[in-house]
């Protein structure tokens, strides 16, 4: 409530009566004295009734400063609450907020607030009203809300005494005083509640649900998917489960405003919005590679939901679930194991604590690594919420390196995890094994930083130690490039465009630009002097075997049977196969113009990239995809997936624009509805494997300066690391960001196959290909799905990849994932003849 509103309600009733009086008052004086003097009489009148006027302006006035203009020195303050009422058993109607059972036992609860707060002066003097919002089992634990009107500069004292609250009541428990009323309340804790929270203008909506068994709700942001949430919103899910039962909540998309001050999901371990229960609040966007769930410690978990004033992002979906809870420590034993915290790679959850009592065979000591640690806020040194304690040796919270090292002298280690009530992480996995003490790397080797690694791995071309020193004074064996630093690097590295050894080495030598033919004498020839029956080469080694080139997986096959060992000789204006075939069908791949969302990219110039579509859904662009014939488009596999209910994949959802420079001037672009939509069959949701997808147009396009098809690959075709590609889309211009108006480019290099598959945790199959600035700053992102990685040869581009996905947006690391065209050459032509 309002507190001016209190105020006011108030004023009316006081000046009222003052009317009352003012207006009997006169009348009732004597009524001949004013007949007799009548003239002078009535001036009298006028200024008595002028004074009186004046004086009642002036009650009125102070009236008002002082119930209006004084509360504003006054703050509305809730504190949100929860409190254990120990003599109390809990019936299903306490569900029910308007059940005669709810009704009465939150009387009960409210007229005990109010006696708690008058014990304390601070409290009492300021206390307006409280209201009980829920209850849950254990006995009956009670969630409330009080407000208080309190005096600017008097907050601090009054946060206090309410953080007090709950020593008081703990000490009166402790002490025996029973001077409590009817309810026996034993743990009382409360804190003020986030003014974020506090509606101002906003629309509010309250769910509550209660899962139960196997069941599985769904709660998603309002809108989901077909919309974007709406702006000035405060959405709220109280989710319950039955008692002895934990609550996990998963959420399987989940694309917020990057700015956690304009909108916010918070989830708490608590059916009421206080901070002292606040697990986690997360804005932004998490990728499904970057799971996000949470487990509460109970069976109540509420989530709400904020959008300031300007909200146009997809929202999220949730899972709901209850578990029957989630064991964790133990007894480990053997010469090596592993462990982790529950729930691990996902949010543990807050009030736990889990003990690992670590035995190993006597005489031998323990080495504890941890691989991954996220465990809340903190330092080494002091760490005051979330914690692992390796008993008698460290504690360690926060962030920790990658595989953090702590070594114990003896052959027993207690390890002890511990979450305290509020801010949850993603905690930690650990592996611990066995070491002589005169040896702590047996068998291993031992690097610089006293990590042990595998010998296996010493100078096999990775840095396994962190250090690189299993990468030093190496001697490389026939199948590695020997770097002159004394690293091995794998051999196929050689010559790939990329500074793997760190000093070049690598790529040094390489001799023959691309484009040319290596001779076996190492000269240097054009490519196109090879086989042309010129001997090039001073050692004829062009001409050799000309006749006898088989048509093999790796050489481009002539409609006259002739076939090419020259690399992507298609299209690149040289007749290669003699009958002119390399040269058919090369209307493609090229800009009308000769002037020449992506992260980190720049707007490109009009026609620059005369093959990129903005595919629409109701008036907003949701993917990208690119030109390869009048009628025909190619795009992500994942842009097509219908999704409850919006049916991407159907022909009629969507609205294609050609020729579109800003999305602001769809009006200058040419548009099209779709025949057909046709996903690669082999799609995978999960692994994004497969990710390409056919369009139809409904009627052909005529091309123009700023139509135009982009070149497709063969199946041959290599594009080899190093090389630099054209990435362009709307899409948002940071990881989290909104999606660009004016098309937007931007230059990543091809990274090799396996360096990204390491770098992507072994998720990379050959149907993709990676690209990337593994510094970070220069990505796809968000909303350029389906549209075109361009390969540029001397005068036009070719299609090599197809926007596919990403873990987050231009991270350091992490290159962005393409399909890979050439993989699907056959399957294009198979379904559209282009
Ligand atoms: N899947 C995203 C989309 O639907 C594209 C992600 C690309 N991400 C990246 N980091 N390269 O728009």
């Amino acid at each position: 409530m309002d507190p001016m509103d209190r105020g006011m309600r108030y004023t009316p009733g006081s000046s009222d009566k003052d009317w009352d009086q003012a207006v009997t008052f006169l009348p009732a004086s004597d009524n001949k004295k004013l007949e007799k003097k009548r003239g002078p009489g009535k001036v009298g009148i006028i200024v008595g009734l002028v004074i009186l006027a004046a004086i009642l302006a002036l009650i009125i006035g102070l009236l008002v400063w002082h119930f209006h203009f004084r509360n504003d020195l006054n703050l509305k303050k809730i504190y949100t609450g929860t409190l254990r009422i120990t003599n109390q058993d809990f019936v299903d109607a306490y569900e029910n907020k308007d059940s005669a059972e709810f009704q009465t036992l939150a009387e009960k609860v409210m007229t005990q607030l109010h006696s708690m707060y008058s014990e304390n002066p601070q409290l009492s003097k300021y206390y307006i009203d409280s209201s009980v919002l829920a209850f849950s089992e254990g006995s009956v634990i009670a969630y409330y809300e009080s407000e208080f009107l309190v005096p600017v500069g008097q907050e601090a004292a009054v946060d206090q005494a309410v953080g007090i609250l709950s020593d008081m009541y703990s000490s009166k428990v402790r002490r025996g005083v029973k001077k409590q009323g009817p309810l026996v309340i034993d743990y009382v804790v409360s804190s003020a509640m986030d003014t974020r929270l506090i509606s101002k203008a906003r629309t509010n909506t309250k769910y509550a649900s209660h899962t139960k068994n196997t069941a599985e709700e769904i709660i998603k942001s309002p809108g989901f998917p077909d919309s974007p949430y709406a702006p000035s919103s405060f959405v709220q899910w109280e989710l319950r489960g039955d008692p002895g039962h934990v609550l996990k909540l998963s959420f399987d998309t989940f694309n917020l405003e990057e700015n956690c001050a304009n909108d916010f999901v918070r989830v708490y371990n608590s059916l009421v919005a206080m901070d002292k229960h606040l697990m986690a609040e997360k804005c932004g966007f998490y990728s499904p590679s970057n799971p996000l769930t949470f487990i509460s410690s109970r069976n109540v978990m509420l989530v709400t939901f904020v959008t300031n004033e300007e909200g146009n992002y997809p929202g999220f979906r949730a899972r709901v679930t209850q578990i029957d809870g989630f064991s964790c420590g133990g007894k480990l034993s053997g010469s090596s194991g592993s462990f982790t915290s529950p729930n691990f790679p996902s949010y543990y959850p807050p009030n736990t604590t889990c003990h690992w009592d670590i035995e190993v065979p006597v005489g031998k000591f323990i080495k504890l690594k941890f691989p991954k640690f996220m465990v809340s806020t903190g330092s080494q040194n002091s760490c005051p919420g979330d914690y692992v304690e390796i008993v008698g040796k460290s504690k360690l919270c926060g962030q920790q390196p990658s595989n953090t090292m702590v070594t114990v002298s003896s052959n027993k280690a207690t390890v002890v995890f511990r979450s305290d009530s509020s801010q949850v992480d993603r905690g930690f996995n650990a592996t611990y094994e066995v070491f002589e003490p005169t040896d702590p790397c047996p068998e291993k080797f031992q690097c610089d930083n006293k990590r042990c690694v595998d010998p296996a791995l010493r100078c096999d071309g990775w840095n396994d130690c962190g250090d690189s020193t299993d990468e030093r004074m190496c001697n490389c064996d026939a199948n590695m490039i020997q770097c002159r630093n004394g690293f091995c690097k794998p051999m196929f590295w050689r010559c790939d465009g990329v500074n793997d050894c760190g000093d070049d080495t690598d790529e040094l030598g390489c001799g023959c630009n691309v484009g040319q033919f290596k001779c076996n004498n190492d000269q240097c020839i054009s490519e196109k002097q090879k086989c042309d029956g010129n001997k090039d080469c001073k050692d004829g080694s062009d001409e050799e075997g000309c006749s006898r080139v088989v048509c093999t997986v790796s050489t481009f096959e002539c409609n006259n049977g002739k076939c090419i060992t020259k690399a992507n000789p298609e299209c690149d204006g040289y007749d290669d196969c003699g009958d002119g075939s390399d040269e058919l069908n090369c209307d493609c791949g090229k800009k009308a113009y000769t002037k020449s969302r992506i992260v980190g990219g720049q707007d490109a110039d009009v026609g620059e990239f005369p093959w990129q579509v903005s595919l629409h859904i109701k008036n907003s662009h949701v993917c990208g995809a690119s030109i390869i014939s009048n009628q025909w488009l190619v795009t992500a596999a994942h842009c097509v997936q219908d999704d409850g209910k919006l049916k991407y994949s159907q022909p009629g959802t969507w609205e294609v624009y050609l020729g579109l420079h800003t999305q602001k001037e769809k009006y200058k672009a040419t548009k099209r509805l779709l025949k057909q939509i046709i996903p690669h069959p082999s799609y995978n949701p999960y692994t994004y494997d497969y990710d390409i997808a056919l369009m139809e147009l409904d009627s052909p396009v005529t091309y123009s300066e700023t139509i135009r098809p982009i070149c497709l690959p063969t199946s041959k075709t290599i594009f080899p690391a190093g090389e630099s590609v054209s990435i362009t889309g709307w899409g948002a211009t940071r990881e989290g960001g909104t999606g660009a108006t004016v098309l937007q480019k931007a230059k990543v290099r091809i990274i090799n196959g396996t360096v990204c598959d390491t770098l992507m945790n072994g998720q990379i199959t050959s149907r993709m290909i990676c690209a990337g600035i593994l510094t970070g700053g220069v990505d796809a992102c968000q909303g350029d799905s389906g549209g075109p990685m361009s390969f540029l040869t001397t005068d036009r581009s070719f299609l090599a990849g197809v926007v596919s996905w990403g873990d987050g947006c231009a991270r350091k690391n992490k290159p962005g994932i393409y399909t890979n065209v050439p993989k699907f050459r056959g399957w294009i032509k198979e379904k559209t003849g282009v």
